[in-house]
């Protein structure tokens, strides 16, 4: 299993169970910094649930999680919630607010978190929507006028607005046609890459076998609870676990 020192995220024997159901079982897994991580899985794996547990949503039964040095289970509610600030996250649907605009809804992080003026919201909201490629004009676009990749890169660039250490990704690509799949998957790559010098980690859930091959650059298996395989991207498809072969072909 790889190992990482001073790692992004860092679970020690992680056991999750739910009345008589286990679901995470003994893991152990490090996501190193500054890197592109895909955790790919068959439904039902857990993939999920071990978000849950990066974002300290979920209290493990055994085991031990640590984001960016930090043991969460010695962090009381209060100082998770701050914690999660460190977090940003795009979901399968992007979730804007419907009644605010593109610009309004990357400044509605910062209106929220931080004590910056109007002036200098919306000119941080403004260069985050340019950062993502959102058009001047499409700024005071309502999300319904938007089409769903530029919807997309306003979440995006609503995630990026406090300046995340931690990027999460759960299922970006489902449900998108071919093309906005592909542009979602290079705005993944070069955010990654726009963020680099501040150390910025990048996690992805997905079910989307070729292109997280392409863009990440580690790749981990989870089923039924447990890192099967752990591997930079570019071995992955040389894997000789049966499963991790079935995942790939199906
Ligand atoms: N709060 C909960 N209470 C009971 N069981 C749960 C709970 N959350 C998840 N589970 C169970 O844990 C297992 C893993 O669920 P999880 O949502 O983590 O899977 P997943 O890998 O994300 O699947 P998918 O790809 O379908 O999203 C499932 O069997 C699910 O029913
Ligand atoms: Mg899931």
């Amino acid at each position: 299993m790889l190992s990482f020192d001073n790692a992004a995220v860092s679970i020690k024997d992680l056991t999750k169970t739910f009345g008589d159901h286990t679901v995470l079982k003994n893991l152990n897994f490090d996501i190193p910094r500054n890197k592109i991580v895909t955790i790919l899985g068959f439904s039902g794996a857990g993939k999920s649930t071990l978000l849950k547990h990066i974002l300290g949503l979920l209290q493990p039964t055994s085991g031990t999680i640590s984001v960016l040095g930090k043991d969460l289970s010695h962090m009381d509610r209060m100082e998770l919630r701050e914690f999660r600030r460190h977090f940003g996250m795009l979901f399968q649907y992007a979730a804007l607010f419907d009644s605010f605009t593109a610009i309004e809804n990357v400044a509605f992080p910062l209106r929220e978190f931080t004590k910056l003026t109007n002036k200098e919201i919306l000119e941080k909201s403004a260069g985050l929507l340019d950062s993502v490629g959102i058009d001047p004009i499409s700024h005071h676009k309502l999300p319904s006028e938007l089409s769903g990749g530029m919807r997309k890169r306003v979440g995006l660039g609503r995630a990026l607005a406090l300046g995340p250490d931690i990027m999460l990704y759960d299922e970006p690509t489902t449900g998108l046609d071919p093309i906005t799949t592909n542009m979602v998957n290079e705005l993944i790559v070069s955010t990654s890459m726009q963020y680099a010098d501040r150390g910025m980690t990048s996690i992805i859930i997905s079910h989307d076998v070729k292109a997280t091959l392409r863009i990440s650059d580690y790749i981990a298996f989870l089923h039924q609870g447990m890192i099967e395989e752990y591997l930079p991207a570019s071995e992955f498809h040389n894997s000789t676990n049966k499963l991790v072969q079935e995942f790939i072909n199906l």
